[in-house]
């Protein structure tokens, strides 16, 4: 067995009497994207800050193998984060925050990161006349300073537009390539489905589900809708067939896989009706997302 770049078990927090983590546990293959998904509120952000020792905590951390407390946490040098805003100094220019934050043997990484990021074009002016997107982009830059083995981000796509998203995600892939290992929370699950290949799922403090982007997505329903040249007959056709249709005036069929749509169209042309429109619906992330912490609520 491989051991966990992050192993995180027990977590508990409380701010005063309340208490907002309980027995978080979770661990991180090194070398993978995993993704924490939870609604705001939902405990994100303190899980992030206390793997960070950025906030106290009860339960135990590991990082690569090494404990990390509170108190002790020399191994976090092996670990790039953003946490909500980024820390910056307004009247230097970002590429002279970045040379702050890189150590002395690293300053030859800050360049190509400017380049990953397509930051070059603002880079040399001072950071205080930067956009939220562009601040945020040079808060994910120090997070990959320094050669971190482990990269935790809260909501990085936060305030980017659609092009630096993308250049984001091509960056995360490369490295993780590379052999680094992501955290990367969001209150939006689609904005992890092209990037997350694990994901843990949260809900007021608590697990709700440790899954994989692939299982889940597989778990989502698939619809097949079809328009035919008589629909009553159509849905009988099916149900005689044993399709589920959903109700309502369209012919609509319920499928785990999209291959079923052959046979579908065999079932009515054998019976004489003929068919005049296909189309696909897939039921989407966030939907099945909320049926989990729905299900979760009744138990
Ligand atoms: N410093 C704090 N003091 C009191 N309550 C806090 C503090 N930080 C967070 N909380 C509470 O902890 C819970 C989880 O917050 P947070 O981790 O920020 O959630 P998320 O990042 O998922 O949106 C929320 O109910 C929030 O109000
Ligand atoms: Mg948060």
């Amino acid at each position: 067995m491989t051991e966990a770049m992050l192993e995180v078990k027990n977590l508990n927090k409380s701010f005063g009497r309340k208490q907002v983590l309980h027995k978080i546990s979770f661990s991180c293959a090194p070398g993978r994207i995993v993704g924490l998904v939870g609604a705001n509120g939902a405990g994100k952000t303190t899980i992030m800050k206390a793997v960070l020792s950025l906030t106290s905590s009860t339960g135990d951390i590991t990082i690569d193998g090494q404990k990390s407390t509170f108190d002790q946490h020399q191994v976090l040098d092996e670990v790039g984060a953003l946490i909500e805003y980024p820390g910056l100094y307004p009247y230097m220019s970002g590429r002279d925050n970045l040379k702050l934050f890189a150590l002395s043997g690293k300053q030859q990484d800050i360049q190509s990161v400017i380049d990953a990021l397509h930051m070059g074009d603002y880079i040399d002016t001072k950071a205080r006349s930067y956009s939220l997107g562009m601040k945020q982009k040079l808060g994910i830059a120090m997070a990959f300073l320094n050669d971190p083995k482990l990269v935790i981000l809260d909501e990085p796509m936060n305030g980017l537009d659609p092009q630096a998203t993308k250049e984001l995600r091509d960056l995360i892939v490369a490295k993780r390539d590379a052999g680094v290992t992501f955290l990367i929370s969001s209150h939006i699950l689609s904005e992890l489905q092209k990037l997350a290949e694990d994901l843990i799922i949260i809900d007021h403090g608590k697990i709700v589900q440790e899954t994989t982007m692939d299982a889940l997505l597989e778990a989502n329903n698939h619809f097949v809708v079809v328009s035919t040249t008589d629909d009553d007959k159509a849905k009988q056709v099916l149900t005689d067939a044993g399709y589920k249709l959903v109700e309502g005036d369209e012919v609509k069929i319920q499928t785990k896989t999209d291959d079923a749509v052959a046979d579908v169209l065999k079932t009515l042309t054998d019976q004489q009706v003929t068919v005049t429109d296909v189309k696909h619906e897939d039921e989407d992330l966030e939907g099945s997302v909320l049926k989990l912490l729905e299900s979760d609520d009744q138990k």
